[in-house]
């Protein structure tokens, strides 16, 4: 089944961020132009996803809604489902991705999603992706320099995935499982049983986990940049290197 549907999570309270997020939420900080958030929504617009819900916390929801309204200000290039529709959703207190993709269970319905981690700046075209999905789940990696903090995921020979761990220690490898997750339908019953990690949250790496012991999950290692804007450096690394792409399209 065709992918229609992303879920983008848009909540946390930016502790890293501090003093700039005490008024704001990280995802409506600028990168240069626009705000971080509509990065993600361009990049899935331009795959093709018309239908989209934000994810966020009950403080933040009304200025979402003034920066992205019902979805107006952006269009599909092609298809029948031209108009973009932006919904909400709220998670009430930070409790992990896989909690806050749970909250729009009933948005994905019985279809296959996107998840889409709004702080993550994606610079590779999604739509090759989308096409080679077919069922199961799809991860992207990112060779990084700080695998510490992040999941990480280790490659057999074979280049397939063997392990992904959520901030490991000593990390096995240097690829990182960036913010942007494809799943079918049955990413919600992986959750079931899911207990909060020593952190106090719902782990998205416990439910790709579960998609690797199922021999259900594929990763794609990404060639463009890839940034998460979650420290000043990253904010203000981004936002010089979204200026130079602006300059381009001007
Ligand atoms: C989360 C995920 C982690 C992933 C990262 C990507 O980390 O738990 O697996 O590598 O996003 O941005 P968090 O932002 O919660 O620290």
């Amino acid at each position: 089944m065709k992918i229609r549907k992303a879920v983008i999570l848009a909540g946390g309270s930016g502790t890293r961020l501090r003093p700039l997020t005490l008024a704001t939420n990280k995802h409506l900080l600028p990168l240069y132009d626009r705000p971080v958030i509509y990065h993600a929504i361009e990049k899935l617009v331009d795959a093709g996803i018309s239908r989209i819900m934000v994810v966020t916390s009950p403080e933040h929801i009304d200025s979402f809604v003034r920066a992205l309204g019902s979805g107006e200000h952006w269009k599909l290039k092609s298809g029948n489902e031209s108009q973009i529709q932006i919904t909400y959703g709220i998670q009430n207190k930070p409790g992990g991705i896989a909690q806050g993709l749970y909250i729009a269970r009933d948005y994905v319905g019985n279809e296959p999603c996107i998840l889409y981690l709004g702080d993550n700046y994606i610079e590779d075209n999604l739509g090759p992706h989308l096409k080679n999905f077919k069922s199961g789940a799809m991860i992207f990696l990112k060779k990084v320099a700080d695998p510490e903090r992040f999941g990480v995921a280790t490659l057999g020979k074979n280049g397939g995935v063997i392990r992904i761990e959520e901030k490991p220690k000593k990390p096995k490898s240097n690829l990182a499982v960036i913010g942007l997750y494809f799943y079918d339908n049955t990413v919600f019953e992986k959750m079931r049983d899911q207990k909060p990690s020593s952190r106090g949250e719902y782990e998205i790496t416990y439910v790709n986990n579960k998609y690797l012991k199922e021999g259900a999950l594929k990763a794609v290692v990404l060639k463009k940049k890839w940034t998460d804007i979650g420290t000043f450096d990253s904010l203000v690394e981004t936002s010089h290197h979204v200026r130079k792409s602006a300059k381009k399209r001007r």
